[in-house]
């Protein structure tokens, strides 16, 4: 039996009881912590947490946490890590002028890094995604959903999640995967959609059921890329296969993807800078997650998601990185967690919750991950020696995180 003691903690943050799966609204100004504390961990999971004086004597390892803070580590909930190369022409394009989606229409964007991925084994896409791994684990990460969507083809999707699968046995970071072979519509599609519907829903979609190389399943319903109705009929038909939605929606303008993904009882709904009034109220009714992506906005110099109002009207949120490398190319969860208060207003306890619990729910790992709960995994990480919560998200762009546990 291997156990960690950690003592002296400074702030043990994020104490939950398993029954609290999300929390919304005012509670999400709520971020229940212990002054003072020890936690001990056992064969991986959280064995039990208290006032310092309690602590047991023995471990086999103890860490003293004396001005330290403790925090379950981050669950990104939205990122697209497995890619070659990298897009920094398009970057240079973007100070030059061009947008996001003047970029796409040239081939660039998605298209480009489908070219890329298309000439990449899959040994090098694996080398480069755990490096971006071991990089976000850094800052703080503890579990990661990754989407396929740069294959966009037979061969090149099933080579995406295979990836993903291998990154599963070879990371000790939490994992999932989402099918997201609907990002964009390849060139030679661009005049036939139903083609490529056709590829997606009655090709790809039984061989990835049969491999069980997906958790989830997800579409780019966006303005130039798949409309609501297109969006629909992926969502359904991986229903069908027992991939639940978490999709791409409201990026660029109003696509109808929130209302999509909700009627599709999606996890969640992603990105969502363009959001209405409408859109909020359908969120209310929906056990759905809004996850928010500022660093895209902040990236693509987009108008950020209304996070405020979608908290004053009740609802909860998620933040997750979006790590990719066309429209976000950082994984680095502590300046997403500073952008969602500094451009969002976010309050620390709000953004911290954001990217704890209701980021696990988002990827359907509540249950295990996202809070300090007794019986859950012991994904935790020690902070430098810092003044108070609010120092993190304040001192932007530094690594507030000094060590990382994982189980
Ligand atoms: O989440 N919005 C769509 N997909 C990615 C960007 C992908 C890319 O540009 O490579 C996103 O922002
Ligand atoms: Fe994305």
């Amino acid at each position: 039996m291997a156990s960690i003691l950690i003592r002296n903690i400074k702030s043990l943050v994020g104490i939950r009881s398993l029954e609290v799966q999300t929390v919304k609204g005012k509670d999400m100004t709520q971020l229940p912590s212990l002054e003072n504390a020890y936690l001990l961990i056992e064969d991986g999971l959280i064995k039990s947490y208290g006032e310092n004086d309690l602590a047991p004597a023995h471990a086999d390892e103890i860490i003293d946490a004396t001005g330290r803070f403790v925090f379950p580590c981050w669950c990104d909930s939205h990122t697209h890590i497995v890619y070659a190369g990298s897009r920094e022409s398009e970057f240079v394009d973007k100070i030059n002028g061009l947008g996001y989606e003047e970029i796409a229409k040239r081939g660039g964007g998605i298209l480009n890094s489908a070219a890329k991925l298309a000439n990449a084994s899959e040994e090098e896409l694996l080398d480069a995604a755990l490096g971006r791994l071991e990089e976000m684990e850094s800052h703080g990460t503890g579990a990661v959903e990754i989407k396929s969507g740069y294959g966009l083809s037979y061969e090149g999707e099933l080579k995406m999640l295979r990836v993903i699968r291998t990154l599963k046995e070879k990371s000790k970071l939490t994992i999932k995967a989402n099918f997201l072979g609907a990002h964009a519509f390849p060139a030679e599609f661009k005049q036939n959609h139903e083609g490529y519907m056709d590829l997606l829903i009655n090709k790809l979609l039984p061989q990835i059921a049969a491999e069980g190389l997906a958790d989830f399943i997800d579409a780019f319903c966006d303005r130039g890329f798949f409309s609501a109705d297109e969006t629909d009929r992926i969502l359904q038909a991986g229903t069908k296969y027992g991939l639940r939605a978490k999709i791409h929606a409201n990026e660029l303008d109003y696509s109808g993807g929130i209302e999509v993904g909700v009627k599709n009882n999606a996890l969640s709904v992603d990105h969502l800078e363009v959001t209405g009034d409408a859109q909020i109220e359908v969120l209310k009714h929906s056990s759905t997650m809004p996850t928010l992506l500022p660093s895209t906005a902040f990236y693509l110099g987009l108008d950020y998601a209304p996070a405020r109002r979608m908290i004053d009207s009740g609802l909860p949120i998620a933040l997750a990185s979006d790590f990719n490398p066309g429209s976000s190319p950082s994984g680095n969860m502590p300046f997403v967690i500073s952008l969602a208060c500094i451009q969002m207003k976010m309050l620390p306890e709000e953004a911290i919750n954001a990217a704890t619990l209701n980021s696990a729910y988002a990827m359907g790992v509540q249950q295990q991950l996202g809070s300090i709960t007794i019986g859950k995994k012991a994904n935790v990480f020690v902070t430098k020696p810092i003044s108070s919560l609010a120092f993190l998200p304040y001192s932007f762009g530094s690594n507030p995180v000094e060590r990382v546990i994982i189980s």
